[in-house]
Parts: structure tokens; C-alpha cells; sequence
């Protein structure tokens, strides 16, 4: 059968999650207002170290994620390289996102210019460099299209090891959000989405069905602004704007995706998990890009999925990020 496919995951996953240290991270997004939103969790939370921002097409253009990219490490002084990434998928048609980040792809409020410039390597280059000089696996936590890390992966089948894990938000089990069946993340390059899931490295999914729960309401986002600084201030704009679009379509708040990557590896007790096994659909003309779980064994399995959370807590923590910015 697939599923087995020699491998059996469950004590890599539990050796992944003994932490000695603070855990090295590159972090590749598609900036975007919760990607914004991920990269502050992690560069304020003090068990994390930023060794790397990578970049790919997917809410926008890379050249509108590019410079969000620089101005977003500008504002939380992430001291790491950035480096440009894919501007396309490995195989499939360019998708980039439709409105809900606004046509900067970071809309809603005015930031800093970047006080920084991106790397002469390219994404993939930087993160090979960061995975062969790091001492101890480095967590990669993956925000937009996994186009990077599947090049990574097949580009350099030696440096597997020193990976730890992989954070993803992407996928939904229940349901997509850009086809019935698909995530945008996911849709945007299914077969990069395919060479990760059948890596044996150790993956967290945050698919749609907790980040869809990890909502923003009208009322959090008061909270937010009411620090009263100019980072409150920016924050509150970002969450104005997503908000806007969401809640113009019918949501109650806004679904705060891509934090929930940085969250599970911060604070893993705030969510329900399931540990089950996944393949991602590549062709399939009503199902390209869809995320196919099997939860009926639970020997054999290559993701550890969230299911549900806290949110009051998810928030609580993401205001705590802001706060340690005062
Ligand atoms: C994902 O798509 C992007 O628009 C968001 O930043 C998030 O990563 C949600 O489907
Ligand atoms: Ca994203």
C-alpha cells in the first residue's frame, strides 16, 4: 500500500519535538498580513532563531512579496538574510491570491521603509548554505508555496538531516478555500506540496481546518491597536484591512492562518492534534491541490495535523508577540 512506503514516523516525529536550545528557523512566505503576523511570533518568541527569510510568489508578485518581505524584517528587526525565491511553481500555471491582502499584498497600513537589502543567493542557495553551517536541524517554517523547500529537497537529498521539521500552513481536510477541494498554498505548487510530503521529514500541517477556527473578531482587533504604539497602530491596520475582506464575504473575523505554523512549534499545548498520513493530489481535474488524509491507521503516518485550538489562548499569545515589541 502507499501509506507504508517503508516509513514509520512516529518516534521521528516525538525525537523532533525534544528541544535543546533555542530552535534555529528559516522562515519562507509569501508576506501577506498573517505571514506579517507568523514572522512577529517568531522573531519576538525567545525559544526561536532566525537564520534565514525566504521568499515566494504566491499572495503576489515576488516583487510586491520581496519588498514586503524587507520592510516587515525592517519593522520587527529581523536581523537574518532574505533572500528572493521562486516567482513560479516547479511545474504547474503562476496562481497568485486575489484580494485579500490588497494590491501591495500588505495593504491597510503605512510602513517603514526597509533599512535592508535582499542576499545575492537565491532562496534556495541561502537555505542549503544555512542547513550545511548549522550545528544542530533547523526547522523550516513554511508560509506560502513549498516550491523552495521541494526544490531544496531535490537540489540537495543530502542535507535531509538537517532538517528537523517542516511547519506548514496549508491544506485543508475538510475543505479548501480557492477550489472546493484545494488551499491556496497548496494549489499554488502541488507538486513541491507532493516532494515534502513524501520526504520522511517530520511535518506540522496547520491546514484550513484550525486556521479557519483562529479567528480574529472585531473586538480582538481593538486589542490589538490599543497599545497605542506605532507598531499597535500598523497592526491594527493590517487587521482592519484582512478583516475588511473577510467579513465583506460573510466571516464573523478574519481566519489567522500562517501564525499557527510559528504557534504549534511555541506553544503545541494550545491545540488538538491528530497524527495521520497525507498525500497531495497532482492532477485531478475537479481536485488538483487537494490534501488527501488518511486517519485510519495510526501506525504509519508522515504529518502531525492540527485540529482544533484555543483560540482565545492563539490570540492572548499573538498579543503577548505584540506587547514584547514595547
Ligand atoms: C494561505 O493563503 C495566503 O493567502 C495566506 O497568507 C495563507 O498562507 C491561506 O490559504
Ligand atoms: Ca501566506
Amino acid at each position: 500500500m502507499y501509506k507504508h512506503d517503508g516509513m514509520k514516523l512516529k518516534e521521528r516525529i516525538n525525537i523532533a519535538q525534544v528541544s535543546r536550545g533555542r530552535m534555529p528557523l528559516i522562515l519562507d512566505g509569501d508576506p501577506g498580513h498573517d505571514d506579517a503576523m507568523a514572522w512577529m511570533l517568531a522573531a519576538s518568541a525567545d525559544i526561536f532563531d532566525i537564520k534565514a527569510v525566504t521568499t515566494v510568489a504566491g499572495n503576489k508578485d515576488l516583487e510586491n512579496i520581496n519588498r514586503n518581505a524587507l520592510r516587515i524584517c525592517t519593522l520587527f528587526g529581523i536581523d537574518a538574510p532574505i533572500a528572493s525565491g521562486a516567482a513560479k511553481p516547479m511545474y504547474g500555471r503562476v496562481i497568485t491570491g486575489g484580494d485579500f491582502h490588497g494590491v501591495s499584498g500588505l495593504d491597510g497600513a503605512d510602513l517603514p521603509e526597509a533599512d535592508r537589502e535582499l542576499s545575492e543567493m537565491p532562496a534556495v542557495e541561502l537555505m542549503a548554505k544555512v542547513l550545511r553551517e548549522s550545528r544542530q536541524p533547523v526547522t523550516i517554517v513554511s508560509t506560502g508555496a513549498l516550491t523552495n523547500t521541494g526544490i531544496l529537497l531535490e537540489a540537495y537529498p543530502e542535507l535531509k538531516p538537517k532538517i528537523r521539521q517542516i511547519s506548514i500552513m496549508g491544506g485543508g481536510i475538510r475543505n479548501g478555500n480557492w477550489t472546493p477541494a484545494a488551499e491556496f498554498n497548496i494549489l499554488v505548487d502541488p507538486e513541491a506540496a507532493d516532494i515534502v510530503f513524501r520526504s520522511g521529514i517530520p511535518i506540522w500541517v496547520s491546514p484550513l481546518d484550525v486556521t479557519e477556527k483562529a479567528l480574529i473578531y472585531p473586538a480582538d482587533r481593538e486589542r490589538f491597536r490599543s497599545a497605542g504604539s506605532r507598531l499597535a497602530e500598523i497592526i491594527g491596520g493590517w487587521l482592519d484591512f484582512f478583516g475588511s475582506r473577510h467579513e465583506g464575504m460573510g466571516w464573523e473575523g478574519s481566519p489567522m492562518h500562517d501564525p499557527n505554523a510559528v504557534m504549534c512549534l511555541y506553544k503545541p499545548e494550545i491545540y488538538t492534534v491528530k497524527d495521520v498520513y497525507i498525500r497531495i493530489e497532482c492532477s485531478g481535474e475537479y481536485t488538483r491541490g487537494a490534501m488527501i488524509a488518511d486517519f485510519g491507521d495510526s501506525e504509519h503516518y508522515n504529518a502531525r495535523v492540527l485540529m482544533d485550538l484555543d483560540r482565545e489562548k492563539f490570540v492572548e499569545e499573538l498579543l503577548a508577540a505584540e506587547e514584547r515589541y514595547r
